[in-house]
């Protein structure tokens, strides 16, 4: 069995972020996402990873992931048009081969493992298998409908009068019959291979599509609430308290973890919360579910509920709550006068 994992795409919810970065690479609690899904996928004992990418953002993708070695992969880059997931699915054909596989969106985290996935996949001998998870709002999401047995026999996707309510995460189990359902399907409305499309056209054919209930939490990290939410869970789910760096004169609440060479001095931290290497956070307040990135200074400034990347520089800020902050930027006050000074990039959201 082989992976496929998703990692191209356009990013635009992201903007300006996936302007510099692959989105999957947006790190919770100081990890890439995509780090998340290739640890589940390397628990599995797969060796054999595809790892589809975006021209404008694959680069970033081979800077982190490499030969693949940390997680005993031998990887292999598969540049696509983000033209649909199936679209992808057929770009990787060659890779593929004739091997079954799982594919995972490299932007998507859950709290369970793929093992129980792979095992059902092979026991039952299926042609698909596909996670599946309840949801509040099945309008928003691809919809399956199963019979008793628990096999699919209908998707909608974004149905208006929805006819259940399991929504299609975006983790899934194939067997070569994909690649026969995906050479007859047509492009969407929106000019996309879909992979809904794909599996119901495996429906009729009538392969095996089994589907298998995710219980667990799921994050779909595609919008900045969302990348704060995954944050949040993830810090509650697998941050222990872990103070090595130097604190001077502060309170280090809970489960706080603070790298080596890190500095805290006059300030307040209350966990979960992260901290990188070579941070200084100082005459400050960060408050829980708030990750700093390496080499960033937090002076004199109250976070709470916060993604800050890499080489920040936050300064003289009251409150700064729900933000999701880029590497090498700078928020500081105009102490003069109350005039908002902005230098911000394109597609930037700003909430002044
Ligand atoms: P989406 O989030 O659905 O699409 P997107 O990345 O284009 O984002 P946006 O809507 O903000 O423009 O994609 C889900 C995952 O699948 C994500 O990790 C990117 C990946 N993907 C591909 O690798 N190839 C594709 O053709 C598409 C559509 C997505």
């Amino acid at each position: 069995m082989k992976a496929l994992v998703l990692s191209g795409g356009k990013g635009t919810r992201l903007r300006p972020l996936t302007f510099t970065c692959a989105k999957q690479l947006i790190p919770v609690a100081n990890k890439p996402i995509l780090g998340y899904v290739l640890d589940q996928v390397a628990s599995t004992g797969i060796k054999k990873v595809g790892i589809i990418t975006a021209h404008e953002t694959g680069q970033f993708v081979e800077d982190y992931v490499r030969d693949g070695i940390v997680w005993g992969f031998n990887v292999n880059y598969i540049p696509q048009e983000p033209l649909g997931l199936a679209h992808a699915v057929k770009t990787a054909k060659n890779f593929l081969g004739q091997d079954s596989f799982v594919m995972c969106l490299g932007d998507n985290v859950t709290g369970q493992g793929l093992e129980a996935f792979v095992k059902k996949f092979k026991t039952e001998n299926l042609d698909a298998l596909i996670i599946l998870k309840e949801v509040d709002n099945p309008s928003a999401f691809g919809i399956a409908q199963l019979d008793a047995k628990g096999n699919i026999v209908r998707l909608v996707e974004k149905p208006k009068t929805p006819m259940g309510n399991l929504a299609i995460i975006g983790t899934y189990l194939f067997s070569n019959k994909i690649h026969q359902a995906i050479e007859r399907i047509k492009p969407s409305w929106r000019g996309e291979l879909e992979i809904t499309d794909a599996i119901q056209e495996m429906i009729n054919m009538g392969f095996s599509v089994k589907a298998e209930i995710l219980n667990s939490w799921w994050l779909d990290t595609g919008k900045k609430d969302d990348i704060l939410s995954a944050n949040a869970k993830i810090l509650d789910e697998y941050i222990e308290r872990d103070v090595k760096g130097t604190v001077t004169n502060s309170t280090v609440d809970g489960r706080v973890k603070v790298a080596a060479d890190s500095q805290i001095v006059n300030s307040t931290i209350r966990g979960p919360c992260v901290i990188g290497k070579n941070v200084l956070v100082e005459n400050s307040f960060i408050g829980p579910y708030t990750s700093i990135g390496d080499g960033s200074k937090i002076c004199s400034s109250n976070l709470e509920y916060c993604v800050v990347q890499d080489n920040v520089t936050i300064k003289d800020v009251e409150r700064l709550e729900d933000s999701l902050i880029g590497k090498n930027t700078k928020v500081t006050r105009n102490q003069r006068n109350r005039t908002l000074k902005l230098h911000v990039g394109d597609f930037s959201e700003l909430e002044v």
